[in-house]
């Protein structure tokens, strides 16, 4: 009898498979690039509100459990912070605080999903909503966002397959939508979102936003809540402190659930049972970022000025990978990551993962294979750092190809 579950090989994460080499070639004192993780914070100092909150609650002691679904000072903030930016009317019950949304998913699976289930799932996705999911038993249901159209999504093929995943007495249970996209940096106009929702209401599926990134977006993109279009349909949103407020390791997440509906208090409930269970989130942390995000005008200032060097850092990658005879992507309007699609048929390179392993090794430049988020052959560049250090990061990557490149 094996000692390890048969689930305990879905506690994989593809951004950090390369661990182990990338540490080997620190400690032999090489400078990696890392272009792997979305992590705002290693590149924009975490704006001084927020961290003289988190001091202020230590410093007061509030180092206690807090009530399972957060202090309510965090709970009402983040509803006022909806009615603010969406014009969402809810209440502070409408909100339970996770540890990150990795922990939201985390209860998404645990209360939904019985083994079989399926939930509906767009492609190229958020790598850990698959394993998530499969953690769970549950099985996805994949809708495209198609390359050839600038990674937009195209509504009927939507229908189509979730038609195809309803039957008479199964169907999935959730959809799940990440808007601004990570891996494509797609943003969801309001009439395809407007669409999204009608389908989830037409076919009676449970509807979740991951909107993780909704302050994060540019090129002339405008982002929609699905808590604005989603009015009346039983719906999710996902959200926290990790990128909009720069501060991942605060580990701070939400599940906002503002619906009456029989779906919604039941989802609603069984999550704060499911925070019962893991006691509470991070207490000094809820105060703090209760404090950032009621600071209004210190936010809108730090966001404002991580946005715009994030479209210029962004609109610099995009531009040296169109450049390359290599590679070619879609240029993003929302998150701060870019797809590039390999041109295998140039290089002498197996697939994406043989590619990421050895840039790695060879050029110290650190990336996340595509076939992760459901994108074969396909790379994810995070484009955080400063604009001298993604045109290096490019540099080496283009003579990495030019040295493996089939004609070579
Ligand atoms: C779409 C998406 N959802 C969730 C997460 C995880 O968020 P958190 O740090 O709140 O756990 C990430 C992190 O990169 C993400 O890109």
């Amino acid at each position: 009898m094996a000692f390890l579950s048969s689930r305990s090989r879905y506690a994989i994460n593809v951004i950090q498979e390369e661990d182990e080499v990338a540490g080997r070639l620190m400690r032999s004192g090489k400078e990696v690039m890392r272009m792997n993780r979305g992590d705002p914070p290693a590149y924009f100092p975490a704006p001084a509100y927020f961290i003289d909150a988190y001091i202020k609650a230590l410093k007061e002691r509030k180092v206690y459990y807090s009530s399972p679904a957060g202090v309510p000072e965090l709970r009402e903030a983040i509803s006022r912070r909806y009615e603010r930016l969406y014009g969402v009317k809810s209440t502070g019950e409408d909100v339970i605080v996770t540890n990150g949304v990795s922990e939201a998913l985390l209860f998404l699976n645990s209360a939904l999903i019985n083994d079989g289930d399926s939930a509906v799932i767009f492609k190229p996705y958020y790598t850990q909503y698959l394993p998530d999911l499969e953690f769970y038993g549950g099985k996805a249901a994949v809708c495209d966002y198609e390359e050839d159209r600038g990674w937009e999504v195209d509504i009927d093929a939507v229908e189509r397959s979730i038609k195809r995943s309803v039957s008479k007495d199964r169907k999935p249970k959730y959809m799940l939508i990440t808007n601004p996209n990570n891996p494509t940096g797609t943003v969801l106009d309001k009439k395809t979102l407007s669409e999204i929702v009608e389908i989830a209401k037409n076919y009676r599926i449970f509807l979740v936003s991951d909107e993780i990134y909704d302050e994060i977006t540019y090129n002339g993109a405008k982002f929609t809540s699905v808590s604005q279009v989603a009015k009346g349909v039983p719906h999710m949103i996902l959200n926290g402190a990790s990128k909009g407020y720069d501060s991942t390791g605060i580990r701070i997440g939400y599940a906002f659930v503002p619906g009456d509906d029989a779906a919604s208090l039941s989802i609603k409930n069984e999550f704060l049972n499911l925070a019962r269970v893991r006691l509470s989130a991070n207490t000094p942390a809820q105060y703090a970022f209760a404090e950032a995000i009621s600071n209004k005008n210190a936010h809108d200032r730090a966001i404002s000025q991580m946005r715009s060097a994030i479209e210029k850092r962004v609109n610099l990658a995009a531009k040296l990978i169109n450049e390359s005879k290599y590679m070619d992507t879609v240029k993003p309007k929302g998150a701060f990551y870019l797809l590039p699609k390999l041109h295998m048929d140039c290089l002498k390179i197996k697939d994406d993962k043989e590619f990421v392993d050895k840039l790695l090794k060879e050029e110290d430049v650190w990336l996340t294979r595509g076939s992760g988020f459901g994108a074969d052959n396909h790379a994810r560049i995070v484009a955080l750092a400063p604009e001298a250090i993604i045109t290096q990061a490019m540099e080496k990557i283009e003579k990495f190809c030019r040295r493996h490149s089939k004609g070579a």
